[in-house]
C-alpha cells in the first residue's frame, strides 16, 4: 500500500501533472459551457466532462485529475464510473472537498472558504467509494492596493486550510492546499509578490504549528504576475524570477510538489510562464518538482473547438491533447 508521500510524489512525477476539472455545478455552467454557446444540463456538464477525460492518451501527460462531487457519481460514455476509468490509466482521481467561498466576517470584502462542517464524514465516502487518492481546498486571496488582503484573511484562510490538511490525512488522502491569489486588480507584480509572500509564509507557519504532515501535502499556487488591469505584461522570466524567489522563501524542503493554477492567463502565457519557471528551477536547485494543476488553460481551446457538438469531439480531443503535449514539455 502506497503511503502519503509515495501518491504525492506520484502526483508530481517529471514531465506530467494534474487537470482541474473540478469546477461546481454553477461555474461549469456559467463558466465553461455558456460562454461556448452550450446548453447548461447534467447531461452536459457529463459529456464536458468525458470530452477531457475519456480522450485516448491523456495518461500520457497527466499524474491526477482533481474531480468535483457530482462527477464522481457520473460515468464515462462507455458507462465506466469517471474515477474508475481514470484509475484504470493509471491516472489518481481526487477531489475537491471545500464547499466554495463566504464574505469574511470581519473584513466582508474579502472571503474564507466554507466546508470543515462534515468534512470527516465525506472524506471517508469519498475515499471507500471512489478510492480518490488527493484533495483539493481553495481559499481567494484578493488584492487591492495596501488594503487587501488583510493580516485577519490571510490568518483566518491559512487556519481553514490547516485544519483541512489535518482531516485529509487522517482519512489517508493527501491534501492538496490552494492559497489562490487572484489576478483581478490593477496591483504590480510587485505587489503580487509581497502578497504571495505573507500568504503562503502564514500558511506554511500555521500548517507546522497544527501537525500537518509536510512530507504528504502538494501546495498549489498562484504565479506572481501584475494585476490583470494593470495595462503591464510581464516576461516570462519577470514572472519566474520573482515566483521562484517567493517559493524558496518560504516553502520548506519536506514538502514533495508544488503545483500551479492558471488563474486567467491564456493557454499560451500559462505554458510559456511554466517553461521559464521550470527552468529556472533546475537552474537554482530547487528542492521539489513543480508541475501544473490547470484547469482554464488546459480547458478553453478544446471547449471552443467542441461547442457542444457530438461531430466536434474528435478535433477538441485532438486540441486538447495537443496543449497537454505543449504544457508537459515547458516542464522539460
Ligand atoms: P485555473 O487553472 O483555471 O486557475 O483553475 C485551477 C484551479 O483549480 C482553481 O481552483
Amino acid at each position: 500500500m502506497l503511503d502519503l508521500t509515495d501518491i504525492a510524489q506520484s502526483l508530481v512525477a517529471h514531465g506530467k501533472g494534474i487537470l482541474a476539472a473540478d469546477e461546481s455545478g454553477d461555474t461549469a455552467d456559467n463558466k465553461r459551457l455558456k460562454p461556448h454557446g452550450i446548453e447548461p444540463s447534467e447531461e452536459n456538464r457529463r459529456k464536458f466532462r468525458d470530452l477531457l477525460l475519456a480522450t485516448p492518451g491523456v495518461e500520457q501527460y497527466l499524474t491526477g485529475v482533481i474531480l468535483y462531487d457530482e462527477t464522481l457519481h457520473q460515468s464515462d460514455d462507455a458507462g465506466t464510473p469517471f474515477a474508475k476509468s481514470l484509475s484504470n490509466k493509471g491516472i489518481i482521481p481526487g477531489i475537491k472537498v471545500d464547499e466554495g467561498l463566504e464574505p469574511f466576517p470581519e473584513s466582508p470584502d474579502e472571503t474564507i472558504t466554507k466546508g470543515l462542517l462534515g468534512l470527516p464524514e465525506r472524506l471517508a465516502e469519498y475515499k471507500k467509494t471512489y478510492d480518490t487518492g488527493f484533495t483539493k481546498w481553495r481559499a481567494a486571496i484578493k488584492i487591492d492596493g495596501t488594503r487587501l488582503p488583510t493580516a485577519q484573511a490571510i490568518h483566518e484562510n491559512a487556519k481553514r486550510l490547516a485544519m483541512y490538511a489535518l482531516e485529509v490525512q487522517k482519512a489517508g488522502m493527501v491534501p492538496m492546499v490552494e492559497p489562490e491569489m487572484l489576478l483581478d486588480g490593477n496591483h504590480s507584480r510587485m505587489r503580487a509578490k509581497e502578497v504571495l509572500t505573507d500568504v503562503i509564509g502564514m500558511l506554511m507557519q500555521v500548517m507546522e504549528e497544527q501537525a500537518v504532515d509536510m512530507s504528504a501535502i502538494i501546495l498549489k499556487t498562484s504565479m506572481v504576475l501584475s494585476g490583470k488591469d494593470s495595462g503591464h505584461t510581464d516576461t516570462p522570466e519577470e514572472v519566474a524570477a520573482d515566483t521562484m524567489s517567493v517559493l524558496m522563501d518560504t516553502v520548506p524542503i519536506e514538502v514533495p510538489g508544488i503545483v500551479f493554477l492558471s488563474g486567467g492567463q491564456s493557454p499560451d502565457q500559462a505554458t510559456t510562464n511554466l517553461a521559464a519557471i521550470a527552468k529556472l528551477a533546475k537552474e537554482m536547485n530547487a528542492p521539489w518538482p513543480l508541475t501544473f494543476s490547470y484547469a482554464r488553460a488546459l480547458q478553453e481551446d478544446a471547449l471552443a473547438t467542441w461547442a457542444g457538438k457530438d461531430e466536434n469531439i474528435p478535433a477538441a480531443r485532438e486540441v486538447f491533447l495537443e496543449r497537454l503535449k505543449k504544457v508537459s514539455a515547458a516542464l522539460t
